[in-house]
């Protein structure tokens, strides 16, 4: 490695030797090593050409090869003999299980698409999913790619009106729901909110509407409309899958930017494929035979496009899918889970984690969880100690943990530890993988001098391309380049902050725009979270930074205190103080807020991002902006209330 870090050296001390090659081989022959990960995949026809990048920055990957997506995930698994193998242990939120093998998958997939062809879906259509966590669902997925359609899966939470924005965006011709899901102890609707997407001849490129029956609520019935049993019944079992080049079209998924329109982020085949199976590989260290892999992510976000359908489908590996939240009946739910199905290898967000910390760890005691040997993290930087709580009540201080940074737009994993290689350290993101380039640079581009102390804070950049970077902004080519690749020139834009600690190791700061610049001093918001985070009191904190005329922005906290930890805490202006002093103590002076506010809740997305910029309102005395995005919008009028009760400062 040439430029400023000094550090890739702690691969000599590293207990196994396959990964410092893979490492070694991805930094001398990075074209080769790609050539290689896609050559585990089954090609319909082989590639010649590794990467094209002459009509950059739209990357053509693999492009004179042929490949189907779906007979990766099942057929080839089936005709290498491992058909009984099982792939999903579906359990539902009201207890109902049902385990489907890789053969029973297959079989399935085939059925639904021929159902799928039988409603005129044909290659490079779309097709819209609106979904709960079943097995269906991956069904559903995996049958749009193994006859080419291109699947556009919108979070079940998703409102009526944002679904019909999706479906009119990708123009789809198909929407695939079904009656309701179980979420929070309850049935909970679904084609309800697809029929008022389409009503009042809205949604006109609809042509049909294929229903699962979940939970047998009651539905309204429409022309459209046919049931998915109805049109699998009569579907033949028998369905050749064809190799489509590597470059089709494989999924739409809408992602949020800084302005209000969702972007569509396309991913193509080979590249995508190659990605998710490469990184769920290798950062979960998989044992296809023996390990039991659960991811809590829903299907409806990228988490569950690549790593609970793609990537774990693509290698082979039994996974537990759960429809439910983690509270139903009770906080245990999610290890009485891991107990019963003896998970090896588990993969969540930050948030849950605090969720968990904030109820305390007796909701593990007495469950088994010793099966378990790899932790995943993803969404969010996980604060130290969100992350020792993790490592040691989850964990049971014998799991390898890994923070695993990527997005929507990279497909797969792009930063993380991989188990083994190196020492772990609680906060830190540590090294892209072998296979990808990324750099740290300022305002200007250049990238940021990595000092003994570790270096200043800059912008993430992805530096060369990757087989599962997005190929673009369905329908929007100058939103593509305008706001990944205009800032600077020839790297992809993040948007993410982030420095190097003394080791060269990589800490995320969280998204650009949450960065706040207090007297001219960078901050990062989530590292004054995390030092808040630290205080015993402390569950979960969310920080923003509120303009301030002499300081430019001033540093406002929101907590929400341990409910174990609470019975001792004094009252609310002496916490304040103290935890204002706390976080001067960890971090500078810099870094104290003007202002901590107790809060029971803070306002989150539904896939749980806490949505800053509604603290931000409150925070500057405005009127509080747009809450539809918010998981619970009453979270909003009870802070506000509260504060114009009083604060403490
Ligand atoms: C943004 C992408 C990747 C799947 C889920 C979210 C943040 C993600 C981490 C991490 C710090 C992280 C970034 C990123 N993020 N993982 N391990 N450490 N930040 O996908 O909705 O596309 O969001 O999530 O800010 O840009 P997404």
């Amino acid at each position: 490695m040439e430029g400023p870090l000094p550090t890739w050296g702690i691969l000599t001390v590293m207990e196994r030797p396959d990964l410092a090659n893979l490492y070694r081989q991805a930094e001398t022959d990075r074209l080769g090593f790609w050539a290689e990960q896609a050559n585990r995949l089954y090609w319909h026809e082989p590639f010649t050409q590794t990467l094209d990048w002459t009509q950059a920055p739209v990357a053509r990957w693999f492009a004179d090869g042929k490949i189907n997506a779906c007979f990766n995930a099942l057929d080839r698994h089936v005709l290498a003999g491992n058909g009984e193998r099982v792939a999903l242990l579906f359990e539902g939120e009201p207890g109902d299980t049902k385990s489907f093998t890789y053969a029973d998958l297959l079989t399935e997939t085939k059925r639904a698409a021929n159902a799928l062809l039988a409603l005129g879906i044909r290659s490079g259509d779309r097709v819209a999913l609106y979904m709960p966590m079943i097995p269906e669902t991956v069904i559903a997925i995996l049958a749009c790619a193994r006859i080419g359609a291109v699947h556009s899966v919108v979070f079940g939470g998703f409102s009526a009106d944002s679904l019909r924005t999706r479906i009119d965006d990708a123009q789809a011709k198909l929407v695939i729901t079904s009656d309701g899901g179980y979420r929070k102890g309850k049935a909970h609707p679904l084609k309800d909110a697809v029929d008022h997407a389409l009503s009042a001849g809205n949604c006109p490129s609809i042509e049909n509407v294929l229903v699962v029956k979940r939970t047998g609520m009651d539905v309204a019935w429409n022309e459209k409309d046919t049931w998915w049993t109805d049109a699998l019944s009569t579907a033949d079992t028998e369905h050749v899958a064809e190799g489509f080049d590597a470059e089709h079209p494989l999924f739409i998924l809408y992602t949020s930017g800084t302005t209000g329109k969702p972007k569509g982020i396309l991913h193509t085949t080979g590249g995508y494929l190659t990605g998710v199976s490469y990184t769920h590989r290798t950062v979960f260290d998989l044992k296809p035979e023996s390990d039991v892999y659960w991811c809590t992510a829903d299907v409806g976000w990228i988490t569950g496009h690549s790593y609970v359908v793609y990537g774990p489908l693509a290698n082979g590996a039994t996974q537990v899918i759960y429809e439910g939240t983690p509270d139903i009946p009770t906080f245990e739910r999610w290890w009485q889970i891991i107990e019963k199905y003896k998970v090896s290898i588990f993969y969540t967000a930050p948030t849950a984690i605090r969720t968990f910390m904030k109820i305390g760890k007796e909701i593990v005691s007495g469950k088994d969880l010793s099966s378990l040997r790899i932790l995943g993290s993803v969404g969010e930087p996980i604060n130290p100690e969100a992350w020792l709580w993790y490592h040691e009540v989850i964990g049971n201080s014998r799991c390898e943990i890994v923070d695993t940074w990527w997005q929507t737009e990279t497909g797969s994993i792009m930063i993380s530890p991989i188990p083994f290689a190196f020492k772990t350290k609680p906060g830190s993101t540590q090294r892209p993988l072998p296979g990808i380039n990324t750099s740290i640079v300022d305002e200007d581009g250049t990238p940021v001098v990595q000092t003994d102390s570790g270096s200043a804070a800059g912008y993430l950049t992805i530096d060369e391309p990757w087989p599962s970077m997005l190929r673009g902004i369905w329908g929007d080519p100058e939103r593509f380049i305008e706001t990944y690749w205009s800032r600077f020139p020839g790297k992809y834009l993040a948007g993410d902050g982030a420095r190097y600690d003394r080791d060269g190791d990589i800490w995320l700061l969280g998204r650009i725009d949450d960065v706040i610049n207090v007297s001219g001093h960078r901050l990062s918001t989530a590292e004054i979270e995390s030092a808040l985070v630290e205080h015993h009191w402390v569950a979960e904190a969310a920080v923003v930074g509120a303009k301030d005329e002499v300081t430019e922005q001033a540093i406002v906290a929101f907590v929400i205190l341990r409910q174990d930890e609470i019975a001792d805490a004094p009252d609310e202006e002496t916490i304040g103080k103290i935890l204002r002093t706390w976080v001067t103590e960890k971090i500078g002076a810099i870094a104290r807020p003007r202002q901590i506010m107790v809060v029971t809740e803070l306002p989150k997305t539904r896939s749980g991002k806490i949505m800053r910029r509604l603290l931000r309102d409150v925070a500057e005395g405005r009127p509080i902006g747009d809450v539809t995005t918010l998981a619970d919008s009453s979270v909003m009028t009870a802070i506000n209330d509260k504060l114009s009760a009083g604060a403490n400062d």
